[in-house]
């Protein structure tokens, strides 16, 4: 009988594997540029979950070599200091990557803030130029982190995707869209579901891969799963329970857990992906930057 940790994918393992590749090219563009890969990250008014997050990236990057520099800036900031402040960064040659934490104050504009970064300081992977990229199956502009983590740990747990239905519950341009792209690249044959998605289960039910991206709590139970699929959970939702905040994915975990073939754990799946991705983006931006050729390792197999 197959235990139940044995269906786990193991996000934290697999982001410390991708971080030991990571530290490995940290030292090559060491060489090459003669100086540390950097990255500037700003953060924005008081948000507690993006302040987890930004000290989460910070801390990973100075562990393992990455120069990080941190730039607050209280919620009263207008978005014409924010671009003028991004202008500089993009100028700036010591600076490989240039991450904005979202969301933003809502008198800033999103749009305006990413096309105003420098594509290839774009760590996120969220200008349009290399969303465009990602779109016409190309790797080698910046991949959105979180979409790039699920395909690496999917490449790792089953091999070749190549033919396999994947469907996707949620349509955002951080994770939705994206990973659609890389799955497609991947040979997998692709549906996007979202909210307004008549018949939702009758999608789902069909997926050997399932990504569950929409930020509801739990909502993904037994009867939107196939026997045997392979589900990748990206939410994260925060809940008092008992006066403590608890995460939990958009998948009810235990309900499914007899079902699948493999299932992301949340915390400890897709969440720690996401920034050994940030490290991996921002080393490939120091070489690319600067002209220096790069190889990929994540799509290598
Ligand atoms: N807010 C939530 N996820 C992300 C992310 O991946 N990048 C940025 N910049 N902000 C986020």
């Amino acid at each position: 009988m197959i235990s139940d940790n044995m269906k786990i994918i193991d996000g934290i393992n697999h982001s410390q594997n991708l971080i030991e590749s990571v530290k490995e090219l940290i030292l090559k563009s060491e060489r090459l540029n003669k100086r540390k890969p950097s990255i500037a990250v700003i953060l924005i008014g008081e948000n507690s979950a993006s302040e987890i997050y930004v000290k989460n990236k910070i801390k990973t990057a100075e562990n393992i070599g990455i120069i990080s520099k941190k730039i607050l800036y209280n919620s009263a900031i207008t978005e014409k200091e924010l671009l003028n402040k991004i202008k500089e960064l993009n100028q700036q040659k010591d600076i490989d990557g240039i991450l904005v934490q979202l969301p933003l104050p809502m008198h800033i504009s999103e749009d305006k803030v990413i096309l105003s970064i420098d594509p290839k300081k774009d760590v996120d992977g969220f200008h349009p130029i290399n969303l465009g990229n990602l779109f016409l199956g190309n790797n080698n502009g910046m991949i959105p982190c979180t979409p790039l983590g699920c395909i690496y740990m999917l490449k790792k747990e089953l091999g070749p995707l190549n033919g396999l239905n994947a469907t996707i519950v949620g349509r955002s341009n951080i994770v939705g869209k994206p990973l659609q792209s890389l799955l497609l690249k991947e040979n997998c044959t692709t549906t996007i579901t979202h909210s307004k998605t008549r018949n939702l289960s009758e999608f789902t039910l069909k997926a050997d891969i399932l990504i569950a991206a929409i930020g509801m709590t739990e909502f993904i139970d037994n009867s939107y799963v196939k026997d045997k699929a392979t589900v990748i959970d990206v939410g994260i939702n925060r809940k008092k329970i008992n006066d403590k905040i608890k995460i939990l994915g958009d998948v009810n975990f235990n309900d499914v857990i007899n079902k699948v073939n493999l299932i992301t754990p949340v915390p400890g799946g897709v969440g720690p992906m996401t920034i050994a991705c940030l490290m991996y983006n921002t080393v490939k931006a120091s070489f690319l930057r600067n002209n220096h050729e790069f190889k990929e390792i994540i799509f290598d197999e």
